[in-house]
């Protein structure tokens, strides 16, 4: 959801900037901007909104704006909230007099009454955004003769939302004054430069340390180092994280999109997430904890929020947990749980779901349990994220940086990391013998080979895809936990390639969506062999009825459930509440090649952003 990179410094460029953002790139791509300033007090800007364009046409006309005497500089990748996709709405954004240029990721929540305000004063606004409002507020407190810095720490306390920008002003050459609240951003430097950032991909290649700013944090950076400030203006201190991530993770590396790789680095991504948890017969270990095992023992039930893909995952998990600890487990989409009455107290657990870790629905849930009084954990990708922080507790996924916006890897590994934290449960509980806990593992160590398995069948499934690239509709249809899978593959599907795409418990088909089957539709049944295994072959049997197209995602032995015309997608037999790790991976390379076939960009998928940092 926009993405925002700064630096300031010796030998500070603008290629540095479009770099970063060619790196952030997956936040949005509405429209592209930067400005520079020069050690002589001038300023220049750039801005493109081309769509998907933009960026590369950007990377175009700064490389005419000579590097010489760069002091510092700012871009920002948008994804349009406030205002479309335009010129005048992209960012940066400049106040009246054109010495000061705000970017921001977020939402300026009371923009609205601030936009009357300035008006009034005088301000001439030139944009339909949110993010204007901050250049001239900014300029307003300026103009009482107070710094930049201070202007940002009186604006920000006057601005609601979620955001985080960061600005500069020629009045203030050579430093860069980022704000931060519930939105990411990161600071890093290489001893030369510092830099600040949506995400640690922006300036991986760039900086060699890393560090957090604090919700409500105002940071004041210069070529000779940060200042920090907390809300009530005294000074507060950054947080050093290391980044074990290369350079190599977040580029293609040959491969012709970062989903294609990213659905081949599954195997690895599942086994580093499993690696080393289990310490000591039947003890998963969480990678940071501050609830003891007294305190889940306690625990009486357990509710997972999470957003999108990873709500998925979640769900998976609810199977699991339930299965294997008998406690009742709730499942909620984080921009529900928070605006409802969750009965949650603090004999539950709390489970938030997030690659990012930043999702603002999920965070706000989190925010909610804890204010709840419930214990939380977060099941995160990136380190140090804010949900990771804010957790009592936090299991990593350790999948590497995913810039794809579908995501792919990073699923696999959340419901590695969830059925660990199932079983971690299910031995606290006293539900499983350690003697089992330890056979589970292993089953879930062999995985990433069976997933192995399925990513050779690359090319037949492109076959499949072809074979059904003109029809309209696409159902998934599971049971137990084929559901969440089915669920993920019609996301997939969706929004990749936007073809119409519904995913439904099979069981369910009969109430209601069977209505829509027809010679124009294809199902698409998760059918692995499971004591569910002929219910499924039953709800075939219906769809075939209504004379749609089948394709059949099963097991060796089962291909004589398909008939002329209809296709079997073999996938390698698991334990059934491992099943998904190893049978969506088929759904996610025909959602890939579907949209390939419709010659879409898979990597930028339309109106989508990775990260969604608004409510
Ligand atoms: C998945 O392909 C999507 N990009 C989206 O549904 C995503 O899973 C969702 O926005 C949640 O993101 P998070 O895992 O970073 O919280």
């Amino acid at each position: 959801m926009c993405g925002i990179i700064g630096v300031v410094g010796e030998g500070s460029h603008a290629k540095q900037l479009t770099d970063g953002l060619r790196r952030l790139e997956y936040r949005g791509y509405d429209s592209a901007g930067l400005v520079v300033t020069f050690s002589d007090g001038e300023m220049q800007r750039r801005r493109v909104a081309n769509g998907k364009n933009s960026l590369s046409e950007l990377e175009l006309e700064t490389s005419e704006i000579s590097s010489e005497s760069i002091v510092s500089g700012i871009g920002h990748t948008r994804w349009a909230t406030h205002g479309r996709p335009s010129l005048p709405n992209a960012h940066p954004h400049l106040d009246c007099s054109e010495r000061l240029a705000v970017i921001q990721n977020g939402i300026v929540e009371n923009y609205a009454e601030l936009k009357v305000e300035l008006i009034e004063k005088g301000h001439i606004f030139s944009s339909e955004t949110d993010t204007e409002v901050i250049s001239h507020l900014l300029e307003d407190e300026m103009r009482t003769g107070v710094t930049l810095l201070e202007a940002v720490k009186r604006s920000a306390l006057r601005m609601r939302g979620a955001m985080s920008f960061v600005a500069l002003s020629l009045d203030a050459v050579g430093e860069l004054v980022g704000f931060k609240r519930m939105a990411p951003m990161i600071i890093g430097t290489n001893g030369d430069q510092w830099f600040i950032a949506s995400d640690i991909p922006a300036i991986l290649d760039q900086a060699t340390s890393f560090f957090h700013l604090e919700d409500d944090s105002v940071a004041s950076i210069t070529k000779s180092g940060v200042e920090v400030f907390a809300k009530d203006g005294s000074r507060s201190e950054m947080t050093e994280f290391v980044v074990d991530w290369t350079l190599d993770s977040a580029e293609k590396a040959g491969y012709e999109d970062f989903m294609s790789k990213e659905i081949f680095e599954q195997p690895g991504a599942l086994r580093d997430t499993l690696a080393g948890r289990l310490r000591g017969s039947g003890e998963i270990e969480f990678d940071e904890t501050s609830i003891s095992n007294d305190d889940l023992a306690r625990i009486n039930k357990v509710f997972i929020v999470a957003c999108g893909t990873s709500f998925h995952a979640g769900m998976v998990a609810k199977y699991a947990i339930e299965h294997w600890t008998k406690m009742p487990v709730e499942l909620d989409i984080s921009s529900e749980f928070r605006y409802r009455d969750p009965v949650v107290d603090e004999r539950t657990l709390v489970v938030a779901v997030s690659q990012s870790g930043e999702t603002l629905d999920t965070l706000a849930a989190l925010h909610e349990a804890k204010n709840l009084g419930a214990q939380t954990i977060a099941v995160c990708n990136v380190v140090g994220s804010s949900m990771a922080r804010l957790a009592d507790s936090v299991l990593y996924t350790r999948a590497g940086p995913e810039v794809g916006v579908a995501a792919t890897k990073t699923h696999t590994a959340q419901i590695g990391a969830l059925l660990l934290l199932a079983l971690k449960l299910s031995r606290i509980k006293g539900q499983l013998f350690p003697s089992e806990i330890d056979g589970l593992y292993q089953e879930l160590i062999e995985i990433p080979s069976k997933i192995e398995e399925v990513l050779d069948k690359w090319d037949s499934i492109r076959s499949v895809a072809q074979t059904f690239s003109e029809r309209e509709r696409f159902y998934f249809i599971g049971r137990h936990v084929g559901f969440p899978v089915a669920l993920e593959g019609a996301l997939k599907l969706k929004e990749i390639s936007y073809l119409p795409a519904e995913g439904y418990p099979a069981g369910e088909l009969k109430h209601g969506p069977i209505a829509m089957l027809d010679k124009n539709a294809v199902v698409i049944a998760m059918a692995s062999k499971t004591r569910l295994f002929e219910k499924i072959v039953s709800n075939i049997e219906e769809v075939r009825a209504r004379d749609s197209a089948v394709i059949v995602i099963g097991n060796s032995g089962s291909e004589s459930v398909i008939r002329e015309g209809e296709y079997f997608i073999e996938v390698p037999q698991v334990h059934p509440l491992l099943a998904p790790l190893v049978d969506v991976v088929p759904l996610q390379i025909f959602a890939y090649h579907m949209a390939r076939i419709h010659g879409e960009d898979v990597d930028r998928p339309r109106n989508l952003a990775k990260t969604v940092t608004v409510e």
